[in-house]
């Protein structure tokens, strides 16, 4: 297992993270259901083979994927590298969802409860509060750090002016700052790399890509002529969340096909290979529903992609520049 520091911290994760958000249905997204048995044969070999590092969020079938992971891990519970979050909707108490003080104090102990912990290593914002003052967010969490409850705090799904406000309030106001960025990317979802990347590097938050495989589909079982396989992902939920050119996206299958043949590998592997190539990223998120996929996805740990493919792949899946993205490039040099 390849281990990278998580942003500007002594923290070092695998770069393989295994999240959670597959182990349980229950909630507004249905990810994905699994028997506890093979919960506990995919926490085994992922342990077993130097995954040192776990995602979850308190809204993953509200604390139930907390939960399974915490009997999953066991007595090991202590020994790895968990993260969680908060923010989203947990019932239809108007303050149980959001970044306010109040929130945030009674999801840490809800979360530490179900985990089974004393602390939360790696706490993260889930997303951004438009209705609570980022002032009152980041002293809590700070408080949560100063009473031990929490060692490390992270941001995902924020945009990056949002990162940078942030952590210019933190500096200035001597707090322990954001560590990591947890974001969706993907060979179909590159956007981060305009403002969120370039604001991470800065500010030298790690980033955590999350859905690498686009939800399943980089894995190289769609196909056009069967778009939704039986029992995935896509065919079990009522929309894709999230959102791509199809015809693009057949086309670039056809083409990873033709990469993983020549290594002899899955599309699965080449598709997460990328992802790996980035300098940026500290850790994958995967996520899997059979010791099957994670055993598939994990193999990725002992090869790397040449430069010629990652290239050829950069340049089929380039993004269009957003304004003023394209206009600063042209202008850089001057
Ligand atoms: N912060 C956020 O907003 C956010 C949002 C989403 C996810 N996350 C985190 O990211 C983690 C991973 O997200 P994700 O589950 O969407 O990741 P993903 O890797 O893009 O998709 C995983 C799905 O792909 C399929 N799959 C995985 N490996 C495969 C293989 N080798 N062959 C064939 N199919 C394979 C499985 O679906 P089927 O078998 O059902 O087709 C599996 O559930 C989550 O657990 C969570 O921790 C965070």
């Amino acid at each position: 297992m390849e281990y990278r520091f998580l942003g500007n911290s002594g923290l070092k994760v695998s770069v393989v993270c295994l999240g959670a958000m597959t182990f349980t249905e229950k909630g507004w997204r249905s990810a994905g259901k699994m028997d506890f048995k093979e919960i506990q044969r995919v926490v085994d070999y992922a342990l077993d083979h130097g995954v040192n590092f776990f995602d979850t969020a308190d809204i993953y079938a509200f604390g139930e994927s907390e939960e399974l992971l915490a009997k999953a891990l066991g007595k090991k519970v202590n020994d790895v590298i968990i993260a969680t979050k908060v923010r989203g909707v947990m019932s239809d108490d108007p303050n149980d969802r959001g970044l306010s003080r109040y929130h945030i104090f009674k999801s840490v102990d809800a979360s530490l409860k179900r985990l089974n912990r004393d602390y939360i290593d790696l706490y993260q914002l889930h997303w951004w509060d438009n209705y609570t003052p980022i002032e009152e967010t980041l002293q809590a969490l700070e408080d949560l750090v100063r009473q031990g409850k929490v060692r490390y705090v992270g941001i995902s799904d924020f945009a990056g002016w949002q990162i940078a406000k942030s952590v210019m309030i933190q500096r200035c106001k001597d707090y322990s700052p954001f560590i990591s960025a947890q974001m969706y990317y993907s060979l179909l979802g590159r956007d981060i790399e305009f403002e969120v990347v370039p604001a991470c590097k800065d500010l030298g938050l790690g980033v955590l890509a999350w859905s690498p495989l686009a939800g399943g589909f980089l894995s190289g079982k769609y196909t056009k002529d069967n778009p939704f396989p039986e029992d995935s992902r896509y065919s079990r939920m009522e929309r894709p969340f999230l959102r791509f050119d199809f015809e693009k996206a057949y086309f670039l299958l056809d083409e990873l096909r033709k990469i993983a043949e020549k290594y002899n590998t899955s599309v699965a592997q080449v598709s997460l290979n990328w992802v790996k190539s980035k300098g940026f990223i500290s850790s994958i998120i995967i996520g899997v529903r059979s010791l099957e996929q994670l055993k598939d996805n994990l193999g990725i740990v002992n090869w790397d992609l040449k430069e010629e493919d990652i290239q050829y792949l950069d340049e089929i899946t380039e993004p269009e520049k957003p304004y003023p993205q394209w206009f600063l490039d042209m202008f850089a040099h001057l």
